[in-house]
């Protein structure tokens, strides 16, 4: 595996590299990321891996200088994966001027679900992730399901910018207890590790409800966010959408997603479920 960091290396490589498949992280790689690098070789000759820990889309007081860097580890993944180059800039390599001048301003949805209490999150999403397909130029892109408003997010800005790259999906993974990976989960202490499953299991129940036919959105939500408050969480929100266009769901609808974001102690964990009837 080459480790690139020049962003004039990796255009050279680029022209060499046939059908290309790019899989952007923020490093602290987990079987999450990559079953996404297996989709990546399903879908191209070559692999490239992003690591980078983007500052513009971690809020004041979020945790950008917490956020776990383990550089070595990933690496031995990324060889074991057959992943073909890594692309690991820094900052001065993407921020040359520090603040970034020009943006990609995602529509309404960036203050909706997450977004209300990420304020800027998406904006900073949608600018590294364009900033990394005009430097890449692959052919497809993946992004795991996991978070499930930025593939959202990505995919209208895909369309709506005319970008020349197809977006693959991929199933969120979970331990065996139901928690979503998520490099976040490092921050849990052994008794919220226990507790955090909860979360998956109410989006579970939720599913299962709406599979029965139960249209009460409002009364589902409220049911699961007050159990989650009485086991100590604090709850962003926990809500049912359409799932395509992320709106909110009118009842009956078929196509549906459960979309939640919790706190249990100062880990925020956010997981969310499809759901089609
Ligand atoms: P990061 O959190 O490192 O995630 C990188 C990719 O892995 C994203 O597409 C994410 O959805 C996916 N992923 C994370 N956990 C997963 C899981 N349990 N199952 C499946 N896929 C999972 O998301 C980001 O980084 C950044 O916002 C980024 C897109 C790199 C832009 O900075």
């Amino acid at each position: 595996m080459q480790i690139i960091r020049s962003i004039a290396q990796l255009r050279a490589w680029r022209k060499t590299a046939g059908r290309l498949a790019f899989v952007p992280t923020m490093g602290n790689l987990h079987a999450g990321h990559l079953a996404l690098v297996e989709a990546a070789r399903q879908h191209a000759d070559k692999v490239v891996v992003s690591i980078f820990v983007n500052r513009l889309q971690f809020g004041q007081g979020e945790d950008f200088d917490a956020y776990p860097r383990t550089f070595e580890a990933d690496c031995a993944k990324l060889e074991a994966a057959g992943v073909d180059v890594l692309f690991f800039p820094d900052e001065r390599e993407l921020y040359p001027r520090i603040k970034q001048d020009f943006n990609v301003e995602p529509p309404h949805i960036q203050n909706e679900l997450c977004g209300a209490f990420r304020p800027g999150h998406f904006r900073g999403v949608a600018t590294v992730v364009s900033k990394l397909f005009n430097i890449v130029q692959a052919d497809v892109a993946c992004f795991g399901k996991k978070d499930f408003q930025q593939l959202h997010v990505i995919r209208a800005m895909v369309d709506d910018l005319n970008m020349p790259i197809e977006i693959v999906p991929v199933d969120t993974g979970r331990a065996d207890d139901g928690l979503a990976l998520s490099s976040r989960n490092g921050y849990l202490s052994a008794e919220e590790r226990a507790e955090a499953p909860r979360l998956y299991r109410h989006l579970s129940a939720i599913r299962d409800a709406l599979l029965a036919g139960d249209n009460r959105y409002a009364v589902l939500e409220k049911a699961a966010a007050d159990d989650l408050a009485a086991h100590g969480w604090r709850v962003d929100y926990i809500e049912v959408r359409q799932a395509d266009t992320l709106e909110v769901a009118h009842a009956g609808e078929p196509r549906l997603v459960v979309l939640a974001a919790a706190r249990l102690g100062r880990t925020r964990l956010i997981d969310n479920i499809e759901v089609t009837r």
